[in-house]
This record gives structure tokens, sequence and C-alpha cells, in this order.
């Protein structure tokens, strides 16, 4: 019944379930099932509470059950994992990973180069010494990548580096005031050699505050335009989305639609966007009523259509499970998570898990750059997709995977929960999916910094 609703009655079917009722919706449902028929990933932190054992045991149930990608909050950030020179911490890290694991799920890193949580040992002993500092940053990442090498697979390699007021690099940073900028570039590169096969990703917020050259969105485009242009081995910008409720902020500039413009940009660059750490906020102190909530699940849900909708858009990660335990109190800001300080379902909640089930794909979900009249989407029982990007093109039809623009290819098959279903190194010209069932995945094809990601339908 609910599949009938128009998306114009969305926010008005989300009044009536209310926060909770989501004993309307079947029982074998969960955000996770329907992100997973729907190609995406939708996740929340892993709050620092937990590592420590303080939260109840339904917190733990419901993250499993409803999400299928996971990002610690703070523990593999530079003071959690490396304290003190040379003595590495993976503990929380490892527990993570092994959570994840254990649940089918996919694995963020966050964060390796950031300004902030850098244990005063790094500036105490390097102050800004360039030679010191770079020596620090490169073992640090060849360290923490190394370890979970082939477990993690995507960091956010480089953090909030862009300045909030003016179009240009952060310079409050111990890694930009004692190296400058080639910190950033660097950092992509150490991390691409400890392990090719990760996703990288640039993670800022206000990204969604607009694409033109004053905005953070529009210096960072011009950075990944030169990126992609040198090689440096970026695949993904990750948004963090601590976005105000609108009408309670007078200066909320930010939007879903500059959001959706910043993908659709990056969709030309052939880099991927996520959104990485999204909460909608109210002011501390406001009284909340039950229409703030809607209107909350309404703004939650603009930006779940972008990664629905944008084909490089495939992820959609919340900074926090429930608004118990957020870190929002120190931003001066409440409310901003999807279930409520007793773990129930907020009208946020229910927004979501209607647009899931209610979004229907365009019809050719190929998304095809590059499609030749005798070789679209033809046959019933066949599907065929053609591809081109970064120089290298595909083309599938069934199971045969031809290839072109590469001499030896590493490629890679994984289903929609990240775990790897076929690979097939050395590549050229074509190769056999084999034993791979019927079903959507998604297929890298990587050569050097070259690299091709794509959603693919096998029949
Ligand atoms: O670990 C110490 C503990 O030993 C001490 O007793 C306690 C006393 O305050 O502090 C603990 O450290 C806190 C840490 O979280 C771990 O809980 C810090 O004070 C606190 O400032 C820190 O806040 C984190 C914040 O990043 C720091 O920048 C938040 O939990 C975390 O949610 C937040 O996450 C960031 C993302 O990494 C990047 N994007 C923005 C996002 C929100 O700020």
């Amino acid at each position: 019944m609910i599949k009938n609703h128009s998306i114009a009655g969305l926010a008005l079917c989300a009044t009536l379930l209310g926060a909770g009722a989501t004993s309307a919706f079947a029982a074998d449902e969960t955000l996770r099932s329907l992100a997973e028929k729907n190609n995406i990933y939708i996740g929340a932190i892993l709050n620092s509470q937990w590592f420590s054992g303080q939260l109840p045991g339904n917190y733990e149930q419901i993250h499993k059950t409803q999400f299928n990608i996971v990002v610690a909050e703070n523990e593999m950030k530079f003071d959690a994992t490396e304290p003190s020179e040379g003595q590495f911490n993976y503990n929380n890290g490892d527990k993570m990973v092994k959570y994840a694991k254990a649940n089918g799920m996919r694995v963020r890193g966050h964060a390796l180069a950031w300004h902030s949580q850098v244990p005063g040992w790094v500036s105490q002993k390097y102050g800004k010494n360039k030679k010191e500092l770079l020596r620090v940053l490169k073992n640090h990442i060849e360290k923490v990548v190394g370890h979970w090498k082939g477990q993690i697979d995507e960091w956010d390699v480089v953090n909030e580096a862009i300045s909030n007021n003016e179009p240009q690099w952060r310079t409050y940073s111990v890694w930009y005031e004692g190296i400058g900028p080639e910190f950033i570039d660097s950092a992509f590169v150490w991390a691409h050699a400890v392990d090719p096969d990760a996703e990288l990703c640039y993670n800022d917020y206000n990204l969604e505050q607009g694409i033109n050259p004053k905005a953070k969105a529009g210096f960072l485009l011009e950075q990944v335009k030169r990126w992609v242009a040198n090689g440096i081995p970026i695949h993904c910008v990750g948004s963090q989305t601590h976005v105000e409720d609108t009408t309670t902020d007078k200066h909320f500039i930010g939007s879903p639609d500059s959001l959706r413009s910043l993908a659709k940009e990056l969709a030309k660059l052939n880099i991927k966007l996520k959104i990485t750490e999204l909460d909608i906020g109210f002011k501390s102190g406001i009284n909340v009523s039950k229409s703030d909530l809607e209107r909350q699940g309404k703004t939650f849900r603009e930006y779940l259509d972008i990664v629905l909708e944008e084909p490089n858009a495939d992820t959609y990660l919340i900074w926090g499970v429930s608004d118990k335990w957020s870190w929002l109190s120190g931003l001066n800001r409440q409310k901003g998570l999807i279930y409520d300080d007793n773990l129930n379902p907020k009208p946020a909640f229910d927004s979501i898990m209607v647009r899931l089930q209610t979004y229907e794909p365009p019809k050719d979900t190929s998304s095809a750059d590059s499609c030749e009249a005798d070789s679209c989407g033809d046959s019933t029982n066949v599907i065929r997709t053609f591809t081109v990007r970064a120089g290298i093109s595909m083309h599938l039809a069934g199971r045969t995977l031809s290839i072109a623009g590469v001499t030896a290819a590493k490629v890679e098959v994984f289903d929609m929960q990240g775990r790897p279903v076929f690979n097939a190194r050395n590549v050229k010209g074509s190769v056999e999916l084999k034993n791979v069932s019927e079903g959507l995945y998604v297929i890298r094809i990587q050569e050097g910094t070259k690299s091709l990601m794509q959603k693919i339908t096998i029949k």
C-alpha cells in the first residue's frame, strides 16, 4: 500500500505513521534491506560509547539490522591510533572491523590527515619542522592503512582542509603550517601506495552551500580537477552534511539542490559523492514540535534523493543513531538524528524508509556514458552495459566482460554489502565473470591510477 504513495504524499505518509509506527512496514523490511535493493549504502557511526560497552543492547541490534556501512566516531583518528609516537593502538578499530565483518557491513576509515584530534606530541616534538612532519604523517598513514589493508573499503584521507571563510586551504593546521598544502596530495599518494584497492576520499563540511568559486565546494571542485589531471589517486568526495533545520537558522544557506550540483560536477570527473556525516539539528533550547520533526524528515529524504538518483552517489551515512548520544550539543544543536532518546524511530526514520520503498529507478540503470545504437540495452535476457570513463571502456554482455583502454587491469566484483565475489588480475581484452550469480553488483576495473567503477546487473 505504501508503495503507491506519490513522492509528494510522503510527508503526509510520515505524519500518519508517526514516530513509533514502524509496524506499518513489512516485518522483514529494514533501512538496510531496502538500501540494498536500491543499490546504495546506508549507515550510522558506531558511537564512542559503543566501544566502551556503555550502550544498551538494543543499540547494537538496531545498528546491525538497519545499516550496511559503518564508521567509528573517534577510534580511527590520529590521537586514538598513535597516541605516542610510534606506539600504535588498533584495538578499537579492530573491534569495529570484526563487528562489520560479522554483520556483512562495508567499512569507512576516518580520518588520516586532519588538523583536529592530532596528539600533542606531534607539534611538541616537531613544531614546524617540515621534514619531520612529512616523515610523521607518512609513517602514520602507512602504518594505519597497512594495518587494515583489504579490510577498510574507503578512507577519509584528508579531512576538513579547506578554510571556512575564504576559498583557500585552512591555514590553522599543524600539517598546513609545517608542511604546506603539499601534505594533501602526498597523503593520497601514500595511502594509495599501501592499499591500492581502497577508495580514497576528501571529506569536508559545508559542501552543500553551493559550487560557486567563493564557496567551499567551488574551491574543492577546482582542487579535484587538478588532482584528477595530475593523477592523484582520489576516488570520492565526502560531504559531511551537518546541517541545521532551515526554519531555525536564518543564516542557513545550504540545500540538497546545491549538493546535487556538486555530485553532478564530480560525475564529470568520474569522482563519487558520498554523504558521510549527516545530521539535521535544531537550535538547542527551542521546543521541537511534531511538525518540526516531520519537516526534518522531509529534509532527510531530500538528501537521500541525491544518493538514490545520482549515479555517482552511493552512500548515506548519519553521524549517530540516537539523539541521546550525539556530538550536536557541543554545536548548540539538538535532536538531529533519526532515533529519539529512547531509541524509538522518529518521523525522519519513517520518511527515509518510505522513500526507499517507493523509489523507482529509471528503466535503464546502466548509466552508460557512451552507448552506440547496436550495443544499447536491447535484449530481455542479456543485460548489456557499455561504459567509458577515465580512458577505460567496458562492455558487459551476459557474463562476458570486455575491456579496452588498459593493458593489464585488475577486475573486481563486489556484492552490495561490499563483499568481493570475483576478482582477476592482468586482464586485457575480456574475462568471464564466472560463478557470479544473478543480481546487482559493483564492478571495479583498475590499472595504476586509472579506475572505473560501475553498478552492474547480472541476469
Ligand atoms: O577521549 C577523551 C576522554 O579521555 C576525556 O575524558 C573526555 C572529556 O571530555 O574527552 C574525550 O575526548 C572527546 C572525544 O570526542 C572522544 O569522546 C573529546 O573531548 C571530544 O571533543 C571529541 O568530540 C568528537 C569531535 O569529533 C572532535 O572533533 C566527537 O565525539 C565526534 O563526533 C566529532 O566528529 C567529527 C568528525 O570526526 C569530523 N566531522 C565533524 C564531526 C563532528 O564534530
